[in-house]
């Protein structure tokens, strides 16, 4: 593989627009959703963000003048456990009134923690950061993951939890965000669908749908990642089973099924939301799934991830993953945030080689399987094309165009 051969315009176009930054602020749960890989993964080694290597991070970002589109401060564990969360989000808003290097924040929780102390405190710092003329969506979601509207069922999607305590937390966050006059951070009420809890998806939406309407606000219902963030809403999101391809029929499924009184009602095509890769994946098709696995894998014609171009992801720990599917992975990162710059890392060789394998229809690492690749969206051809001619490498362009058989 040949290596970065022009590194200030390389540098350029990677990082002046960046589609997001996901900072996994910790790994430890203290939640076991039967879905979630935290619940079966022991990790190595388990801890927090140090906030002093974050704001080395953020300074760089700054300093480069380097711009993303969301800054994402969750991933694999449950970031509101980190007990400094809320200076996290102080310094990306204090560094944006001087620098308008990111545009909007999110988090996603299981909203155990957000009680009204951590609730009052991170919206007292959008409100001082609004007044003082940061754009009102700049912390633009907080995503409950509910996945439940009655507590038995609720034990058994979040196994030492209590659903009276988070319903208690979203209806105090909402009120503390109206006391302040806020209309964002805006609430995703995210209802994954599992063998436990499809039966009750719409008693989940005509409870939410009741509040919202005695709160006198609107409430949306949305069924894919791909959905504006203009007001409150709920989300039925499918669940991934992790390359078990049988499990995740039966789930899309269950997924299909759950959703069909929506979509038909909206005359919605839920396969619209998703990318050709999607639907390849999870056709439905059981038994050409457990023969072939995923059908995309190594397809000729299969688009480089905008997520190795685009959007480093970042360990608790420092160490930057080759992408969003390394949550578990030890080995597949490609360097530490504690030892060099994130330009130094995202523009290395380790991510250039993954760049340029995928650019030649190579997807190892897990990614022969990945079925999230829509929620990055693909590269596309001139976007490769303009990658592989700022860095010199015109014979990789033919034989990318070859491969495309444009
Ligand atoms: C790993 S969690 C970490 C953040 C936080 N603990 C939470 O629950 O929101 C990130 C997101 O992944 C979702 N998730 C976990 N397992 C999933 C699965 N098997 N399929 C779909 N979404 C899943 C969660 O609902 C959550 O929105
Ligand atoms: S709360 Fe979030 S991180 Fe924890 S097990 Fe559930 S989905 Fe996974």
């Amino acid at each position: 593989m040949s290596g970065i051969k022009n590194r200030k315009k390389i540098n350029k176009y990677l990082l002046k627009k960046l589609q997001e930054i996901q900072f996994d602020l910790t790994n430890h749960c203290n939640v076991n959703c039967p879905m979630c890989y935290m619940s079966y993964h022991r990790f190595k080694e388990q801890g927090f963000f140090q906030f002093d290597l974050f704001k080395k991070i953020i300074d760089e970002v700054v300093d480069e003048k380097y711009f993303a589109t969301m800054i994402k401060l969750y991933w694999i564990g449950e970031p509101l456990l980190h007990p400094e969360f809320n200076m996290f989000v102080d310094y990306i808003f204090k560094k944006k009134l001087l620098h308008d290097f990111f545009k909007h924040t999110m988090v996603s929780t299981n909203g155990f923690a957000l009680d009204r102390t951590l609730a009052q405190n991170i919206l007292n710092t959008v409100k001082t950061g609004v007044d003082n003329g940061l754009p009102e969506d700049t912390f633009l979601v907080v995503l409950f993951s509910v996945d439940a509207i009655t507590p038995e069922t609720y034990r058994l999607v979040k196994p030492g939890a209590e659903l009276n305590n988070i319903m208690e937390n979203i209806k105090t966050f909402l009120s503390i965000r109206e006391s302040l006059g806020l209309n964002y951070p805006v609430i995703t009420l995210q209802f994954v669908i599992q063998e436990h809890n499809h039966s009750e998806v719409g008693a989940f939406v005509d409870y939410w749908k009741r509040f919202f309407r005695k709160i006198g606000k609107p409430l949306e219902v949305h069924y894919s990642w791909w959905h504006n963030n203009e007001h409150d809403h709920i989300a039925i999101m499918p669940c991934t089973a992790h390359s078990d391809f049988s499990k995740q029929n039966q789930l899309y499924k269950l997924y299909l099924d759950a959703i069909a009184p929506y979509t038909e009602a909206e005359n919605h095509d839920p396969f619209g939301d998703y990318s050709n890769r999607f639907r390849d994946c999870w056709d439905l098709d059981l038994d050409k799934q457990e023969k072939d696995g995923c059908e995309y894998d190594s397809d000729d014609n299969r688009q480089p991830c905008s997520s190795v171009f685009k959007a480093p992801n970042i360990k608790h720990n420092g160490e930057i993953a080759l992408c969003c599917r390394q949550a578990l992975s030890e080995e597949n990162n490609v360097g530490n945030l504690n030892k060099n710059t994130l330009t130094e890392i995202w523009t290395g060789e380790k991510m250039h080689n993954v760049r340029l394998e995928q650019i030649n229809g190579i997807f190892n690492y897990g990614c022969d399987e990945c079925i999230t690749q829509e929620q990055w969206g693909f590269m596309t051809d001139s976007e490769i094309i303009e990658f592989l001619r700022l860095n010199g490498e015109e014979n990789l362009i033919n034989k990318f165009v070859d491969r495309k058989q444009f």
